[in-house]
C-alpha cells in the first residue's frame, strides 16, 4: 500500500473509491462538495440523506456510483464537531476508511478530510498511521491466512501537498508499533527470554544501536538479586538486554526506557488460579515490546538525543527451584525485598533495571509496565496509569501521548500508603493490600531510584484489546510505541 500526499482537486481525482470526511450537523454540502455532488449526479446528498448520516464520529456510510463516473465507490465518514477536530478525530476516520476500503476491495483510493490546526504534515501522518494500524493482521501463526490479501495500492490523502516527509515518517513510527504488536502477540513458547534478546540483537545490527546483553553471571556479579530471583525457577536463562542509540552529534539529553519483559507470568508459586487470565500472560511483555518497538522507530527516525533501552527478559515460573514465597532477595541497589508474593514479580525484575538504567546517568526514565490488575480495575482496558514525582515529566507525556491518540491518566504517588509495604524482616515486601495496588506498586519502584526524574506507566490494560476499536484490531495493540517516539522527538 503506497500512501500519498497530493494536490489534485477532489474534482479531478480519479480512481476505485473516496473517501469524503464530513463534520457532526454539518452535512449541507457546499464548495467542491456540492460541485462533485453535482457531477456524479447528487449521489452524496441522496447517500446522506438515505442513511440518515449525521457526521457522527465512527458512523459512515458508502454507495456506489453508477453510470459512467470516473470515481466507483464514494465512502463519507463521520469526523463528529468541528471544533472537536484532532489529530485523533483524524486517525481514527482514517481507520474506519482503510477497514472499508478492504471490505470493498477497493485498489485505489483518496481521502479528502480537513487538515488539523492547518498541519498538513502532521494530518497526514495520523491519516497514514490510522490506516497502516488498522489494516495490520497477524497470520504469523495460521497455516491458511483467512483474510484474503488486501487490495489496496494506493492511498491518496487530497489538499496536502506531497508530504513525502510525514508519511515516511508515519510509516517508521508504525514499523515499531507492529513490531511490538507482534513480539506481545506471539506465545510464550515463540517469544522466550532467548528469542526476545535475539530481537533485539537484530534491532541494533539493522540499526545500528549499541548492544549489550548481560547473562545471568554478569547479573550475580551486578548483584541483580531481585531480577534473578524471579528468573530462578525458568529452564530457559534470563536475558538482561541493554540497546543504545547514540545521535551522530553531541546529544540534546540521554534518557532511558524500561520495559517489563516477562516472556510469561505463571505468578510463580502463588500461581494464578482458574479464571485469572493465566493463558493472557504472554503479554506480560508488553512494556518490553513496546521499549524494543520504540528503539525499532527512533533507530530510524534519528533524533539528536541518546536513548537507553533496558528490558530485563524471563519467564515467571514454577519448579524445585522457584522462589518460595517469604523469600527475602537484595536488589543491586542493596535493598532487601521480602517476597510475599511471587506473582508480583514485575516490579522484582523492575527494580534491577530501574538501578542500572540511573547508572547511565541519564536525565530520565521512564518505565512501561504490564504491572497490575489494579490498575485495569482502576482506568478500564483503555487507560495507563502514569505516576511521576517530576511535573515536567508528566506534562512531556501528555503532550506526547496526547498527540498520539493514546491515553494516560496521572495517578497519585501517595506516600503514606507505603506503610502497607513494610515488612518486619527486610526493608519492604512486594506486595501491600489489595486496595490500591497499583499505587503500592509505584511506590515500590520509586525505592530504587534516587534523584533521576521519573515516570512509571502502568499499561497492563491498552497493550490488549478484546476487540477492534479504533486503530487497534483484535489482540496486541503496541501501546505505547506512539506515545514513547513522540516524547524521544519532542526533546
Ligand atoms: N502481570 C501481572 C499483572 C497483569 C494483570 C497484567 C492482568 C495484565 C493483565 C502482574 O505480574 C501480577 O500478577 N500482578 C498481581 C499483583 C498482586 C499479586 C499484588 C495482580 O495484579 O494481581
Ligand atoms: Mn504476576
Ligand atoms: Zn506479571
Amino acid at each position: 500500500m503506497d500512501i500519498r500526499g497530493t494536490d489534485t482537486p477532489l474534482l479531478d481525482w480519479t480512481g476505485d473509491a473516496i473517501a469524503l470526511g464530513l463534520f457532526e450537523n454539518e452535512t449541507a454540502l457546499t464548495g467542491e462538495l456540492s460541485q462533485l455532488d453535482e457531477k456524479i449526479g447528487k449521489i452524496i446528498t441522496e447517500l446522506i440523506e438515505e442513511t440518515e448520516f449525521e457526521g457522527k464520529s465512527g458512523s459512515s456510510a458508502v454507495t456506489r456510483i453508477g453510470g459512467n463516473s470516473p470515481i466507483r465507490k464514494l465512502m463519507i465518514i463521520g469526523l463528529g464537531k468541528r471544533d472537536e477536530l484532532s489529530l485523533d478525530t483524524v486517525r481514527l476516520g482514517a481507520a474506519t476508511v482503510a477497514r472499508l476500503g478492504k471490505k470493498e476491495k477497493v485498489k485505489t483510493l483518496a481521502i479528502q478530510f480537513p487538515v488539523v490546526n492547518e498541519d498538513k504534515g502532521a494530518t497526514s501522518a495520523a491519516i497514514a498511521e490510522g490506516m497502516i494500524l488498522s489494516l495490520h493482521q497477524d497470520n504469523r501463526f495460521k497455516s491458511e491466512p483467512e483474510d484474503k490479501p488486501l487490495k489496496l495500492e494506493t492511498v491518496d490523502i487530497l489538499g496536502v501537498g506531497e508530504q513525502t516527509e510525514a508519511i515516511n515518517r508515519a510509516q517508521t513510527v508504525c514499523s515499531g508499533v507492529i513490531l511490538a504488536r507482534e513480539l506481545v502477540a506471539a506465545p510464550a513458547n515463540a517469544v522466550t527470554p532467548v528469542t526476545f534478546a535475539q530481537t533485539a540483537q537484530e534491532l541494533a545490527k539493522d540499526y545500528s544501536l549499541d548492544i549489550e546483553i548481560l547473562e545471568k553471571e554478569e547479573c550475580e556479579e551486578r548483584g541483580m538479586g531481585a531480577f534473578l530471583g524471579v528468573a530462578q525457577a525458568s529452564d530457559l536463562p534470563p536475558k538482561f538486554i541493554h540497546l543504545t542509540y547514540k545521535p551522530s552529534g553531541t546529544p540534546k539529553r540521554k534518557l532511558a526506557i524500561v520495559g517489563k519483559s516477562l516472556t510469561f507470568d505463571s505468578g510463580g508459586l502463588n500461581i494464578k488460579g482458574a479464571g485469572s487470565g493465566i493463558e493472557t500472560m504472554k503479554m506480560d511483555m508488553g512494556g518490553g515490546g513496546a521499549t524494543l518497538g520504540a528503539a525499532k522507530a527512533i533507530g530510524q527516525l534519528k533524533p539528536d538525543v541518546e536513548v537507553h533501552f533496558v528490558c530485563a527478559a524471563t519467564e515467571n515460573m514454577i519448579s524445585g527451584r522457584a522462589m518460595h514465597p517469604g523469600d527475602i532477595l537484595t536488589a543491586s541497589n542493596g535493598k532487601t525485598i521480602e517476597v510475599n508474593n511471587t506473582d508480583a514479580e514485575g516490579r522484582l525484575t523492575l527494580a534491577d533495571a530501574l538501578v542500572f538504567a540511573e547508572q547511565l546517568e541519564v536525565d530520565a526514565i521512564v518505565d512501561l509496565a504490564t504491572l497490575t490488575g489494579a490498575c485495569v480495575v482502576a482506568l478500564g482496558g483503555d487507560i495507563s496509569g502514569l505516576w511521576s514525582t517530576d511535573e515536567t515529566l508528566i506534562e512531556e507525556i501528555k503532550t506526547a501521548s496526547e498527540a498520539a491518540g493514546e491515553k494516560f491518566w496521572a495517578m497519585p504517588m501517595e506516600e503514606k500508603y507505603f506503610e502497607g509495604l513494610k515488612s518486619p524482616i527486610a526493608d519492604m515486601k512486594n506486595t501491600g493490600p489489595r486496595p490500591g495496588g497499583s499505587i503500592t506498586a509505584a511506590l515500590f519502584l520509586k525505592q530504587f531510584i534516587k534523584e533521576t526524574p521519573w515516570a512509571h506507566l502502568d499499561i497492563a490494560g491498552p497493550v490488549w484489546a478484546d476487540k477492534e476499536h479504533g486503530v487497534n484490531n483484535c489482540g496486541a495493540t503496541g501501546f505505547p510505541v506512539r506515545t514513547l517516539v513522540n516524547w524521544v522527538l519532542n526533546q
